[in-house]
């Protein structure tokens, strides 16, 4: 991935943070994913009074690009207090649309720190298609 490409990936997900809805958990997440033909998607957490029902931010960043018609994925960015890695839900589901995706960690609390990762290190063995 280029500089720009980079930056622009890292400021939408520090922007989309903002919009988290977390009144019960009150940890804010924002991601943002990179699609093959470098368009950028960006999501938030949900969560909901019952709240099995919260949807994550990658997860919803995810939804948001399938829906615009992307299927393929080379990167996402995800915002949290720490810069924590997603949860394993979340990268099965980030896993059906990239695989080996590059994973880059923000932490909100100091945007400049940053660790970057991939989905196949985060989820070796995916469950994918080709079981079925
Ligand atoms: N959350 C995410 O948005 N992504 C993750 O990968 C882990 C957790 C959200 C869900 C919930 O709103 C809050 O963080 C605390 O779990």
């Amino acid at each position: 991935m280029n500089n720009d490409l980079h930056d622009s990936l890292h400021a939408a997900a520090l922007a989309v943070r903002s919009r988290a809805y977390a009144p019960y958990s009150k940890f804010q997440v924002g991601a943002a994913i990179l699609t093959a033909s470098g368009e950028i998607f960006a999501g938030c957490n949900v969560e909901n009074a019952s709240y099995g029902l919260t949807i994550c931010a990658e997860r919803v960043a995810i939804g948001s690009a399938v829906a615009a018609g992307h299927k393929e994925i080379v990167a996402v960015a995800v915002v949290s207090s720490g810069g924590h890695s997603p949860c394993g839900a979340c990268r099965q589901v980030l896993s059906e649309f990239g695989p080996a995706m590059e994973v880059i960690l923000i932490d909100a609390d100091d945007p400049t720190r940053t660790r970057t990762t991939t989905l196949t290190a985060l989820l070796p063995e995916q469950f994918s298609s080709d079981a079925l």
